[in-house]
């Protein structure tokens, strides 16, 4: 049998153009998407008046020699490439932060803020990257021209700091253009006063310390609460699709909490974070998933890239691609969430530790057909490397050299993004390893019917024989979906009642191959993922899957009222039920139910509260504090580690807190209790303790361990 659709699809792009077009660009579900990072400076000049500006002058370099000044690229620019972006299939741009940031010179001859990372009004755009004004126009006009190609647009948002603590404007952070704050006369108390983080294990130095000499907001003061959720509200009033969290591993972990609740609530978006942790043993890696799987927010997958990194740009065997995609199942409820990629301006490109393309394409064929949201890095495509000082920081920021769309890299990641929007397999499929060896990954995606097989082979020899290979591919004869561009062929498959065994064939050299497969008739209602998988009554979420027809979507047993429809997502409000733990199913006009996914329902919109615990009973080393409550957001009266909340921290040891995220003018009940590093539980004494949140703002509770 002849897969009719491969061919229909690589024949029709305008279909796929009018499809992107009408579906919702602010549904929260990103697994169709292609993301492409920018830095925004670095990428391409589309208006030279802004370049040097008044405001800021000096900090530019026409002569791009300085990597530390900035050297052009805007907004506008951006907006120019959209054409060259959207031939690559890109669904989505992920900018570096557009806000205004800090204008003094802070090195020499230039230290400049080209990154974004240095922010200083988060409710303006940076004139280098706008106007003059600061004003959102080249924003607004760069978003519209993106969506009207059916392409997402997300920002990058640095919660955790404004700018240099120790010199250029010290911290100084204004609300769209008034003075709030500085950190060299911190009277009202906005920032956090301490060293540098010296272990980044440590779960209060990380959250409470300075982050490479940048001011660190104290995100538990209420005027700074509510500057860094109305700012993102702003952007999301200018319509942006998604946020990039930076650095969430060093602002409050529990206040981001009520941050991505504060997001969600105002509209659907799609919120990942970056928490480095480069492996599955990292010590706070559980923190991360626990994080994760609670919050809201999804996340980078740095653990992924630092396995794709060793496997493709180094020479480690693929089993350990293997081993963290098997660990990263176990612990995060929605793996397919997590954004993937093989590189970013923090690390190496790719082609700065190894240089050569054939590993590349490879690597680049496995992320884009990975679980996952992919990410491709700006100039990937175009071979783009600086290689001064390794390719580190900042020369993995060189300027975008070329927009040629006929490299090989430029042509496979366009296919493998119509792949990804087409075949449901790739966005929502599992992800299992049908053969492997050092050299040779052969993995299969599959979801409600459809299937997709990879083969990679990454050595320089041909391996064969490949036999043994079995898939749920139906039988019959398969064309490679690359059509050949990295060495791939047509196979057979024979019927082996769904086990079907794949006919022998050797993989020459550095092969990628892709076959795919999609049943006439898809099977539904099936379920893949919520899109968040956390929020409270009336708030809008995103379900991923295969449906058909008019479906009820139930969380329990309570129906939701459904706001849109099609045939791969249906977005509904979380209808009012008591806060808890959830299935969510969906149910066809005929009755027919497909799978559940988990869902919390909270209690109500959150905001941060500060506990406080004073004189705790003694703990031993690997022993904790933690609270536990009588609402889902505290646990409903869990035990364990991942249910109840916390570690609490004790830099005032044996009195212990927590910025924790609660529901608004709610009245909580909560313990706190020691969980020792065996697990064994010891509660405080005496009845509960009571609590009623503040309507808004933020709150602050301290009491003493019941004996
Ligand atoms: C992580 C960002 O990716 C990096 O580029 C930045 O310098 C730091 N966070 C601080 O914002
Ligand atoms: C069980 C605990 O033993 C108790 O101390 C706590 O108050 C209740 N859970 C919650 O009502």
């Amino acid at each position: 049998m002849w897969n009719i659709f491969s061919r229909r699809l690589l024949t029709a792009p305008l279909a796929c153009i009018v499809l992107a077009a009408t579906a919702n660009l602010h549904a929260a579900d990103f697994k169709h998407d292609l993301i492409y990072q920018i830095i925004t400076d670095r990428f391409f000049d589309g208006d030279t008046s802004n370049n040097d500006p008044a405001q800021s002058s000096g900090l530019f370099d026409a002569t791009k020699t300085n990597f530390q000044a900035y050297w052009g690229g805007d907004l506008a620019g951006i907006q120019q490439k959209l054409p060259y972006l959207a031939g690559m299939g890109v669904t989505a741009i992920w900018i570096s932060p557009p806000v205004d940031n800090e204008n003094k010179n802070i090195g020499s001859p230039i230290g400049a803020p080209y990154h974004g990372y240095q922010g200083k009004d988060f409710k303006r755009i940076d004139e280098h990257f706008g106007d003059a004004s600061n004003s959102f126009a080249a924003f607004d006009s760069l978003v519209a021209a993106a969506h009207s190609r059916g392409i997402k647009v997300i920002i990058d948002f640095a919660p955790n700091h404004s700018n240099n603590a120790r010199n250029g404007e010290f911290g100084a952070f204004l609300d769209n253009g008034t003075f709030v704050g500085d950190i060299k006369n911190d009277v009202n108390g906005y920032f956090h006063h301490n060293p540098d983080i010296t272990d980044f294990n440590d779960r209060y130095q990380v959250q409470y310390f300075t982050l490479s000499g940048l001011s660190d907001f104290n995100q538990e003061h209420p005027t700074v609460d509510a500057y860094l959720k109305s700012a993102a509200q702003v952007f999301q009033q200018h319509k942006v699709d998604g946020f990039r969290v930076d650095a969430i591993k060093h602002a409050t972990w529990g206040w981001l909490y009520s941050f991505v609740n504060n997001i969600y609530t105002n509209t659907d978006t799609f919120t990942f974070g970056e928490w480095i942790a480069d492996f599955t043993s990292d010590p706070l890696y559980h923190d991360l998933y626990k994080f994760a799987n609670r919050s809201g927010f999804s996340a980078l997958d740095f653990p992924l890239y630092h396995a794709i990194d060793d496997v493709f740009a180094r020479d480690n065997g693929f089993g350990e691609i293997d081993g963290v995609l098997a660990q990263e199942a176990v612990n995060f409820q929605q793996a397919g969430d997590l954004v993937t990629f093989l590189d970013n301006h923090d690390r190496q490109r790719f082609l700065s530790i190894k240089d050569n393309k054939d590993r590349l394409h490879e690597a680049l064929a496995f992320l884009l057909t990975c679980r996952g949201v992919p990410v491709v890095y700006y100039g990937t495509e175009q071979y783009l490397h600086n290689d001064t000082n390794f390719g580190n920081d900042p020369f993995n920021r060189p300027m975008m050299s070329s927009f040629d769309t006929t490299t090989t890299a430029y042509k496979l990641i366009a296919k493998l993004a119509d792949l990804r929007k087409t075949n449901p397999a790739i966005a929502d499929g599992s992800m299992g390893q049908r053969w492997i060896n050092n050299d040779v990954y052969i993995y299969e995606r599959a979801f409600a019917g459809s299937v997709v097989l990879v083969a990679i082979n990454k050595n320089d020899t041909t391996a064969t024989p490949i036999s043994g290979l079995f898939t749920n591919l139906p039988a019959g004869k398969y064309d490679d979906f690359l059509g050949g561009l990295l060495g791939g062929f047509a196979i057979t498959v024979t019927n082996g009642s769904g086990n079907n065994p794949v006919t022998d064939f050797s993989l020459p050299a550095h092969t990628v191959a892709v076959w795919q497969f999609k049943p006439a008739t898809p099977v539904t209602p099936v379920l893949a993922s919520i899109g968040p998988d956390v929020a409270q009554p009336g708030v809008q979420v995103t379900l991923a899957g295969s449906f058909s027809g008019s479906n009820t979507v139930k969380f329990g047993s309570t129906a939701a009222t459904v706001i849109s429809s099609s045939a791969d997502q249906i977005v509904v409000k979380v209808p009012t039920v008591t806060n808890g733990n959830y299935n969510v199913t969906v149910w066809d006009s005929k009755s027919h139910v497909s799978n559940s996914v988990p869902f919390t329902v909270l209690t109500g919109k959150l905001i941060p509260v500060t506990f406080t615990v004073n004189s705790a009973i003694s703990t031993f080393f690997g022993d904790y504090i933690f609270l536990t409550g009588s609402t889902v957001e505290l646990g409903n009266w869990s035990t364990t580690y991942d249910g109840a909340v916390g570690p609490m921290l004790a830099p005032n040891y044996p009195n212990w807190f927590l910025n924790v995220s609660v529901p608004a003018g709610q009245t909580i009940e909560f313990k706190f209790i020691k969980i020792a590093g065996d697990g064994k539980v010891t509660w405080e004494n005496g009845p509960n303790h009571k609590f009623t949140v503040p309507a808004s703002g933020t709150g602050v509770v301290n009491v003493n361990w019941q004996n």
